[in-house]
């Protein structure tokens, strides 16, 4: 059993990927932080407490983590042109948040009471700004030893930005909080793992096939994601980032990978860096992609960035959603 620990931004395709993480027999949700990022950090926590009480899942715990950046960012307005007003396209409304309410406890307390709990045996994944961790690590270093593994979506090494010419939004949302993440000396068994825009724009859903199957349900999961599914493909079709019909879903690739599926089928170690200046790179990710001397290694924190993606499993996981 994978135990994750999900802390996430609340929008469309960070609640694909929570649907998909409680519907699976070998996966326990052990936790949630909800983060300012796609929308606003309470109504993160609302479209979270709406899927664990439309699944039947209220006894896993919602945390209220960062509200906004812990500085100055090049990505400061919340992704309503994505994400709608409510994370979710205009579409939380009829969906009960439920009668139990989310924690105003510490992250760093909770995530030091859940690594005391389950020392070594939980898997952290962050798919929204790195704020509510980044901030959990200043106030309690000992957290980095307390995992089993870390899986960032975020960043991009070799694929160019999304929300900015060099930066992807988790990380143009808060990129001194990403910078603490990545030089953060993680004691995990492999080197965390980032799953950036270079895998996540290579598994794209399409409109004919999972968005088809989506609206075609009739399940809890079907009428709750396909309205926000059509709103994020809109957005996509807009951007032009992708072929017309063909939308990504970044954060479900990156429970998967978290959740130990065999979506991921390449990664590089590298030492990544983040820019946290003020010019046309800020929020850049940035990999020293030359070769290490075997004596420096130790020196730097490596992290496995993920280059090859196998969009079969990634697709099937949608359409068996549905
Ligand atoms: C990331 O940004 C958000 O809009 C998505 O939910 C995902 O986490 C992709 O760049
Ligand atoms: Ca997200």
């Amino acid at each position: 059993t994978r135990r994750l620990v999900l802390d996430t931004d609340g929008g469309v395709d960070d609640c694909v990927a929570l649907w998909w993480a409680l519907g699976r027999a070998d996966v326990e949700v052990v936790a949630l932080i909800a983060t300012w990022g796609n929308t606003a950090r309470d109504d993160a926590a609302d479209n979270l407490r709406r899927i664990l009480h439309a699944t039947g899942h209220s006894d896993v715990p919602v945390v209220r983590g960062a509200e906004g950046p812990s500085g100055p960012a090049p990505l400061e307005d919340r992704a309503a042109h994505v994400h709608g007003d409510d994370g979710l396209g205009g579409h939380a409304g009829g969906w009960p948040t439920g009668p139990v309410a989310a924690s105003d406890e510490a992250v760093a307390t909770v995530l030091g009471r859940l690594v005391a709990d389950h020392p070594a045996a939980l898997d952290l994944v962050t798919t929204g700004p790195l704020t509510s961790l980044a901030g959990a690590l200043a106030a309690d270093p000992a957290l980095a030893s307390g995992f089993r593994s870390v899986t960032v979506m975020g960043g991009s090494v070799l694929a160019g930005g999304n929300a900015l010419p060099a930066a992807e939004a988790n990380v143009a949302h808060d990129p001194q909080a990403a910078a603490t993440v990545v030089s953060t000396h993680w004691s995990t068994a492999q080197p965390p793992l980032l799953v950036g825009l270079d895998v996540t724009m290579g598994a794209l859903l399409e409109e004919d096939v999972e968005l088809a199957a989506a609206q075609a349900s009739t399940t809890a999961a079907g009428r709750f994601l396909a309205g926000p599914l059509e709103g994020y493909l809109a957005f996509y079709d807009s951007v032009r980032q992708t072929p017309p019909g063909h939308l990504p879903c970044h954060d479900l690739l990156a429970v998967m990978a978290a959740a130990g599926e065999p979506v991921i089928t390449a990664t590089e170690t590298w030492p990544l860096a983040v820019d946290t200046g003020g010019g046309a790179a800020w929020g850049m990710t940035v990999a020293d992609r030359r070769p290490v001397p075997e004596s420096t290694l130790g020196t730097f924190v490596p992290w496995r960035v993920a280059l090859g993606v196998d969009p079969a499993p990634f697709r099937q996981a949608v359409r068996d959603l549905f």
